[in-house]
């Protein structure tokens, strides 16, 4: 069984359904991998509380107590390989990883974005695509590499910008379909790692 550690800062809903599909509780979202950790960056993220409350092994790495960027990503990296993953997946994780990181898991770390990359990398991704006028919206899975937001796209899933939708509206559509669309992505990665 391959083991995924999952990194987040907030709410952490993208890593409850990458959570429940690995205990197969839903035959449509079947993953074939244990989710062996959940670390956050901050001791107040909803995820990591529902992650401990589940009983999965849980570590806070606060950017806070690290001077640098280079000395907080070698405590994030010191307690993901500590445990041996083969999968390391950032489910709303808000923090721009460095260069060395993303080097150190080329290949197997993947990120999930809220807009159809190439279109809208960066912050406030709703409101940019409802103010460009697009009439389709969504989320993307892909590879990180060192360039924000760029890295090789895995799976997209796209929703409609409706008349009227206010950012928030849109950023609920689309997050309904994230949670369907990153289990999907991580088990078709997952017999190449
Ligand atoms: C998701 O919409 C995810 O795509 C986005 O943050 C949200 C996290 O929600 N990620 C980014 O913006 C990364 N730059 P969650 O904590 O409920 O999974």
């Amino acid at each position: 069984m391959k083991n995924i550690v999952i990194l987040v800062s907030g709410g952490g809903s993208n890593m409850q359904a990458i959570v429940r599909a690995s205990l197969h509780e839903n035959w449509a979202q079947k993953l074939d991998a244990r989710v062996c950790a959940v670390i956050s960056n901050r001791a107040d993220s909803a995820g990591l509380a529902w992650a401990r409350e589940q009983g999965l092994a849980t570590e806070l790495v606060s950017h806070r107590d690290h001077a640098t960027r280079e000395a907080f990503d070698e405590q994030l990296a010191l307690q993901i390989d500590a445990q041996t993953p083969s999968l390391v997946v950032l489910a709303g994780f808000m923090r721009i990883l460095t260069p060395g990181f993303v080097a150190r898991y080329a290949g197997r770390l993947v990120n999930i974005h809220p807009s159809l990359l190439p279109a809208f990398p960066g912050l406030d991704t709703h409101r940019r695509a409802i103010e460009a006028g697009c009439r389709f919206a969504g989320a993307t899975v892909h590879q990180v590499t060192a360039e924000l937001d760029h890295g090789e796209i895995l799976g997209q899933a796209v929703v409609p910008v409706l008349a009227g939708d206010r950012p928030e509206q849109l950023a609920a559509r689309v997050l309904s379909q994230e949670h369907r669309l990153y289990p999907r992505a991580i088990a078709a990665l997952l017999p190449s790692l």
